[in-house]
């Protein structure tokens, strides 16, 4: 069993790094356009390997997608990453026909792959796969819900000062401000956390999680990766291993949360056929307020990639 990973860059390398140690899958394929980035780094992962103890082979490859070949999973992470004073938006550009050029690349070497995207904008980038792959939409879905909400939960856990564990979190929307952190389905160890954190703390926590993806690209100048590329790894995961766990998954909408033909984040089942299941919740109408008008900002950042007319 094979996953690929596209790109060999902060995300891309950290994801390979993360599929390699939990150790599922007998192979995981780096790939980057930078000619020998991808080969060094999966040569040094492979030589961390009896540090750590996980069998997985890393090979790199320079562009060569035969090497992909019957992937199980593609993962994308190729794409410019956002400098500070950027929204995730601006990125569409450059990242759109890199997204195009990679998944048709990487869908003709590995027919049956499911798609993980990660590349920014995420939801159009995800909805740029799904052009370009021209498969079912439960088999391409994008990275960014269980990043979101693994922020919100660290920010819990440090306004509690307890462990991260004992948090469970419900988050939708799409990946950028106006995501929908939910603390009516946010609990500690089953405990309500609105009868343990104050509105106005919990207010801010929100904010902070919305904004959590600026605040590291004004600290670092680049945006972030541990988080982002082991997020995309436990969804490889739970696919190859038909684990069937919920996550926030940016996927196709067909009605789901009153929402047409986006790609937006709702928790999902996920197993061997990637999106086995989207999971609705009964939103109040505040709730759904915040939702909608996250959709639209999805859908005007389609309409960018429709005007460029990279699929005409
Ligand atoms: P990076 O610049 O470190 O790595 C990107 C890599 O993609 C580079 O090594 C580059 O050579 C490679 N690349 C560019 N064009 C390519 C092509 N045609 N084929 C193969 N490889 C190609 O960037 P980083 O930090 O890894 O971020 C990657 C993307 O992921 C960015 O768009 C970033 O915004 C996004 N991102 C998304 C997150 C999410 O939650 N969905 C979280 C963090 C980053
Ligand atoms: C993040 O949220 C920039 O999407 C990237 O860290």
């Amino acid at each position: 069993m094979k996953i690929s990973v596209i790109g060999a860059g902060n995300v891309g390398a950290t994801c390979a790094q993360a599929l390699a140690q939990r150790d599922f899958v007998n192979e995981v394929v780096l790939l980057d356009i930078k000619e020998g980035i991808a080969e060094g780094k999966a040569l040094d992962m492979c030589q961390r390997a009896p540090i750590d103890g996980y069998s997985t082979m890393v090979k790199g490859v320079t562009n060569n997608y035969e090497a992909t070949e019957n992937s199980a999973v593609v993962i994308i992470t190729s794409g410019i990453p956002r400098k500070p004073g950027m929204s995730r938006d601006d990125l569409i550009s450059t990242n759109a026909k890199i997204v195009k050029s990679v998944t048709e690349a990487s869908v003709a070497a590995s027919p049956d792959a499911k798609i993980i995207v990660v590349a920014n904008p995420l939801d159009v980038m995800t909805y740029t796969a799904f052009l370009a792959a021209k498969k079912k939409p439960n088999e391409v879905m994008g990275m960014a819900g269980i990043l979101d909400i693994s922020r919100y939960k660290a920010f819990i856990g440090m306004e509690l000062g307890v462990s991260v564990k004992e948090i469970q979190a419900l988050l939708l929307g799409g990946h950028g401000d106006t995501m929908v952190p939910l603390p009516r389905f946010t609990s500690v160890a089953g405990i309500p956390v609105t009868s343990l954190i104050d509105e106005s703390r919990l207010t801010a926590i929100v904010e902070r999680t919305k904004k959590g993806g600026g605040e590291l690209v004004k600290l670092m100048g680049t945006s972030a990766w541990y988080a982002p590329g082991t997020a995309a790894a436990q969804m490889a995961e739970a696919i190859v291993k038909n684990e069937n766990r919920i996550f926030p998954v940016a996927a196709w909408l067909t009605g789901e949360y009153g929402q047409n033909d986006v790609f937006l984040g709702v928790p999902v089942q996920l197993g061997k056929n990637g999106i086995e299941k989207i999971v609705e919740v009964k939103l109040n109408d505040d709730e759904q307020a915040l939702l909608n008008t996250s959709s639209e900002h999805v859908k005007a950042v389609m309409k960018v990639l429709d005007d460029m007319a990279i699929f005409s």
